[in-house]
């Protein structure tokens, strides 16, 4: 036996006790004749002090950082207590020890505030998890395992392994592929998701399925994305979108309750995708705060339902059309955006020039910021004064919904960068003003998202969620009569085809897309039908997708799912940007583990035996 009691549990209760530890040497302190070690293992910190007795023994055998120590003694009380530590009333006088094994100095001290830069961190990621901060990540993150896994149990849903090693299933990024030694010059994909798999799982009947799997996409990575990451995927037979919605939002809901200990006790708030558009200015807005966008010029071909609100306009009747503003940056942008932010109208020609340059960074790309500082003495102050009078002003001002005090800040330009640009900001707003609180959730189901997208370098139509994702009821025979091919590129938002809704939906926490999924198409003809809008042949949606298609004709019932990036919902509930934070060994942002040193070359051997020869030298 190495131990009685972890690190983490003894307390004044246990005064007297003879006990036992194992673990690892925090600090070591020499006070004259005594030496105090904090010995730590994942329970938590637990003083020892050797006395004099001891001292002959230490010397010849001298305990540094990192060694794996086990100490025999007594539970005694502290006289100076740490009020700090679950085991701060006590320490352990030590009357035997035995150093376990030695460890050589670590490169960064295994502290909550450790020196080791994230390079260090990651090349020596096992001492890395040994640091508190990342313990309580992987805790978490094992909390939402096991909320997820008996909240699907308790629902009926089945635990069923698919396979890794298979045919690609596009998800919308490149695959990695394996090689085949046993069929050479063959490859297999690694699933970006088990997509095709758990659609064949509701063919046979298992009408509840879900899996916590691994993904793997070779894409461009950011904080929130890895190239191979977990989802906690899903599937259900026999729903609507209504029936999944509920599901997965009780889901989300009892994960917050076992895990934050959160009653999310209201309704999840809905958008569709063009409203998330329009008042936020993308697909997965952050409604922990208002600060909506006001549009006060837009292309209509964008926002068909939006008429009506052009007309309104302060610009002028038609948003703003031709020169009707008179203010050139106005009229010849597309777009013409503002949010309103409370409290900044008295921001000082600093602040405003520090915003503007912030919105000129290439990320954002944006020529320039005008903005209206509504003062408290009911004057408008602006950068436009040249060019609007104050009554203008304050129209637009009323447009944005500001009130005195704030200040309205305005972006022009294209549609898609200067929409884009308004909700970084938007965001970037809420940030600096602390609106952005890491304990505060608030979820939101983004609906009737776009089905198709428009490529513009192959000039095609390709799937915005997946192929699988069927349309909207009302748009299947839009889809069924209409020929998909675009004949004019520069008018294709006018094509039938762009304004077909999918049955899809995603669900956002705090500004987040943690999950995403569909009602799916279960018909061979409208599977066959989608194949060939994305610019399938036959041949090759039958090479690809013959075992769907084929499923498909032996009694495939109506299905829908949806996944839940599950490193992600782990990072927001962990109050972190990085999922990195919560994978054990995570890749860096070149795709590489820098402990392992991979992806790295293989053998001549290896190669010769998988018939590959690699142009690299
Ligand atoms: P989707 O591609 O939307 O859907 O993925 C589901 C969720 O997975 C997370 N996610 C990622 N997390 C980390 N790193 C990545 N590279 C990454 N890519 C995606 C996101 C996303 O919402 N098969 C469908 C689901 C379905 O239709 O049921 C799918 O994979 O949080």
């Amino acid at each position: 036996m190495y131990r009685t009691h972890t690190c983490g549990e003894l307390k004044i209760e246990n005064k007297g006790g003879s006990v036992q530890l194992a673990g690892w040497v925090q600090t070591v302190r020499k006070f004259g004749a005594i030496t105090f070690i904090d010995l730590r293992d994942r329970y938590g910190i637990t003083q020892l002090l050797f006395g004099e007795g001891l001292n002959a023994q230490l010397e010849a055998n001298p305990l540094g950082r990192e060694f794996v120590l086990q100490a025999t003694g007594t539970v005694s009380e502290r006289s100076n207590k740490n009020k700090n530590i679950p085991t701060g009333d006590i320490e352990i006088v030590v009357e035997s020890f035995s150093i376990l094994n030695k460890s050589a100095v670590p490169p960064f001290t295994i502290q909550d505030d450790t020196d080791g830069g994230d390079d260090l961190r990651m090349k020596y990621r096992y001492l890395d998890l040994r640091r508190n901060a990342v313990k309580k990540n992987l805790e978490l993150r094992y909390a939402v395992n096991r909320s997820a896994r008996n909240y699907l149990h308790e629902q009926g849903f089945y635990d069923i392994e698919t396979p890794f090693l298979i045919k690609s299933t596009p998800e919308g990024a490149r695959d990695f592929v394996v090689p085949s030694r046993m069929n050479p010059g063959e490859f297999y994909a690694l699933p970006q998701s088990p997509q095709t798999f758990k659609q064949l799982l509701m063919v046979s009947g298992y009408d509840r399925y879900y899996q916590v799997v691994k993904c793997f996409r070779d894409e461009d990575l950011r904080a929130d994305r890895q190239p191979e990451f977990t989802q906690i995927d899903c599937e259900m037979a026999f729903v609507q979108q209504e029936d999944i919605l509920n599901m997965f939002e009780g889901l989300a809901k009892r994960i917050f309750k076992d895990v934050k200990g959160i009653d999310y006790t209201e309704t999840v708030e809905r958008t569709t995708w063009e409203e998330a558009m329009w008042n936020y200015g993308n697909d997965k807005p952050d409604i922990r705060f208002g600060m909506k966008i006001a549009n006060l010029k837009f292309p209509l071909h964008v926002f068909p339902s939006k008429k009506e609100h052009l007309q309104t306009s302060p610009l002028g009747a038609g948003g703003g059309d031709g020169n009707a503003t008179g203010f050139a940056v106005f009229d010849s942008a597309e777009t013409v955006v503002a949010i309103s932010v409370a409290g900044a109208g008295e921001y000082s020609r600093k602040q405003t020039d520090e915003i503007t340059e912030w919105v000129k960074r290439p990320q954002i790309g944006m020529k320039g910021l005008a903005f209206i500082k509504c003062a408290a003495d009911g004057t408008y102050k602006s950068s436009m004064d040249k060019f609007f009078d104050a009554e203008k002003l304050k129209a637009i001002a009323d447009a944005a919904g500001a009130q005195t005090g704030d200040i309205v800040l305005i972006l022009a330009g294209n549609e898609e960068r200067t929409r884009k640009a308004i909700s970084e900001l938007r965001l970037e707003m809420a940030k600096r003003l602390g609106l952005r609180k890491n304990n505060e959730f608030k979820l939101l189901w983004v609906l009737d998202f776009p089905l198709f997208e428009y490529d513009e370098e192959s000039n095609r139509w390709v799937a915005r969620h997946h192929p699988f994702t069927s349309p909207k009821p009302q748009d299947i025979e839009v889809m069924i009569n209409n020929d998909p091919t675009i004949s004019n590129a520069a008018k294709y938002l006018e094509h039938p085809y762009a304004g077909i809704k999918a049955n899809a939906y995603d669900i956002v926490l705090n500004g987040n897309e943690i999950g995403g999924g569909s009602i799916r198409i279960f018909q061979r003809e409208l599977q066959e039908k989608m194949f060939a809008a994305l610019g399938m042949s036959k041949e090759e949606a039958l090479h690809k997708f013959g075992f769907l298609l084929g499923a498909f004709e032996y009694g495939a019932p109506p299905h829908g799912g949806i996944a839940f990036g599950f490193d992600r919902f782990c990072a927001i509930l962990g109050g972190s940007e990085s999922i990195r934070d919560f994978i054990a060994f995570p890749k860096n942002n070149s795709g590489r583990d820098v402990m392992l040193d991979a992806p790295s070359t293989i053998d001549e051997k290896q190669l010769e035996e998988l018939q590959i020869k690699t142009a690299v030298k």
